[in-house]
């Protein structure tokens, strides 16, 4: 079969010059229905465009004559120093690309300094992943049994992840349109192995005037209540990912969690919602500054982490180059794709006379040039 998606190298292609060409280069190893399950957006996909035409709307106006020798891009997250403030999106099921996904991922991550986030639908145990030894926070999707959530929280703690990142925007999923089209669907090799080993959540019977989205899958979704009740459970920072809205970026700060990720789950959850790059000023402005404030959705290049963190964010995640460095080279490619996004984001602070992160400033930006 000519479509047969290549196994992964052990060395990186001579094509890829920069982080966005893992993308295009993937395409040859991941076959065509899971690489439309991962690339693929809800709905219409109209809130996956808004993430890249939010970045490619703005440019940057940069500041000449500084002197940016000595420069750095440290940085501190939840009090630790970091290196740069790239860290590894939660991406489900990496197990569809490789076959030792997470651990591959963390093996990048701690090679380049990176804090992973682990997803909770990981296809490697938590375990697994914390034995090789990189950053790593745990992403939690609360489970409908109070006890196994907890149960999740401790073994993470246990293994040292140092934070949890709790979604919020995606409590009813489905693959997006194209990925159901293609035939996707998911592989066991691929499972969540998280989660084996608990009892299977009881089946529920609905009445036939009730809805299966909103009196079915909804039940199990968190609310205010349920985040109190994690944040009392677990000693570790809580992070909120799916944050796009300034009010509730406020109550959250108010509530005592650590963080926000500023996040449309990469054009995956409600479709129609904006950029998070474009609700990002509004937050940073809700919350102040010196409160955490992360984004992802959309990045692609070191230029567009340079856009985020002039626009508030003192971080990024990142998801699907995650995915595509992985199919293309294993532990090597994330590593790699990693330190070009770094590289860019240190070449594009150079030329435009940032010598720190601190530098990056709204002022910095302009309305693209027109292509
Ligand atoms: C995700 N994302 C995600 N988020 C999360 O909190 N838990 C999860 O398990 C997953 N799983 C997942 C699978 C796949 C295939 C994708 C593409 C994404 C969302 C992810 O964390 C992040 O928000 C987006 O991927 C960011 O957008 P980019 O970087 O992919 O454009």
């Amino acid at each position: 079969d000519i479509r047969r998606p290549r196994a992964p190298l052990d060395r990186i292609p001579p094509d890829i010059l920069c982080a966005a060409d893992y993308e295009t280069v993937a395409r040859a190893f991941i076959d065509p229905a899971t690489l439309a399950y991962i690339a693929g957006g809800s709905g219409d996909e109209r809130s996956l465009a808004a993430n890249r035409q939010a970045f490619a709307r703005r440019g940057v106006l940069p500041r000449l004559l500084r002197d940016v020798c000595g420069g750095h891009t440290r940085t501190a997250l939840l009090g630790r120093p970091r290196a740069h403030p790239l860290l590894l999106a939660p991406v489900a099921c990496q197990g569809l690309v490789h076959a030792h996904g997470e651990v591959h991922s963390a093996r990048g991550a701690e090679a380049t300094d990176t804090v992973m986030v682990a997803s909770t639908l990981a296809s490697c145990p938590l375990e697994e992943v914390a034995a090789v030894g990189g950053p790593r926070w745990f992403q939690l999707y609360m489970q409908p049994s109070r006890e196994v959530t907890a149960d999740l929280v401790r073994r993470a703690e246990r293994v040292g992840f140092e934070a949890i990142v709790l979604t919020v925007d995606a409590p009813v999923q489905s693959p997006g349109r194209a990925a159901r089209r293609a035939g996707f669907t998911l592989p066991e090799s691929a499972g969540t192995a998280n989660l084996a080993g608990y009892p299977a959540p009881e089946g529920r019977v609905l009445a036939p005037t009730q809805s299966r989205i909103l009196d079915g899958m909804m039940r199990e979704a968190p609310t205010a209540a349920d985040l109190a009740w994690l944040m009392d459970v677990t000693g570790l920072p809580v992070l909120v990912k799916g944050v796009l809205r300034a009010d509730d970026a406020r109550a959250l700060q108010r509530a005592g969690v650590a963080g926000l990720i500023v996040s449309n789950h990469g054009g995956r959850a409600l479709d129609g919602v904006p950029a998070s790059l474009d609700v990002l000023a509004a937050v940073r402005a809700a919350v102040g500054p010196g409160y955490p404030v992360l984004l992802d959705s959309g990045i692609r290049a070191g230029s567009d982490v340079f856009t985020a963190l002039a626009l508030g964010a003192d971080a990024v995640l990142v998801g699907r180059l995650q995915m595509y460095a992985l199919a293309v080279a294993g532990a090597l490619g994330v590593a790699h794709m990693i330190r070009l996004l770094r590289e860019e984001l240190e070449l594009c602070m150079a030329l435009a006379g940032c010598a720190t992160l601190a530098d990056i400033t709204p002022d910095l930006l302009c309305e693209a040039a027109p292509c």
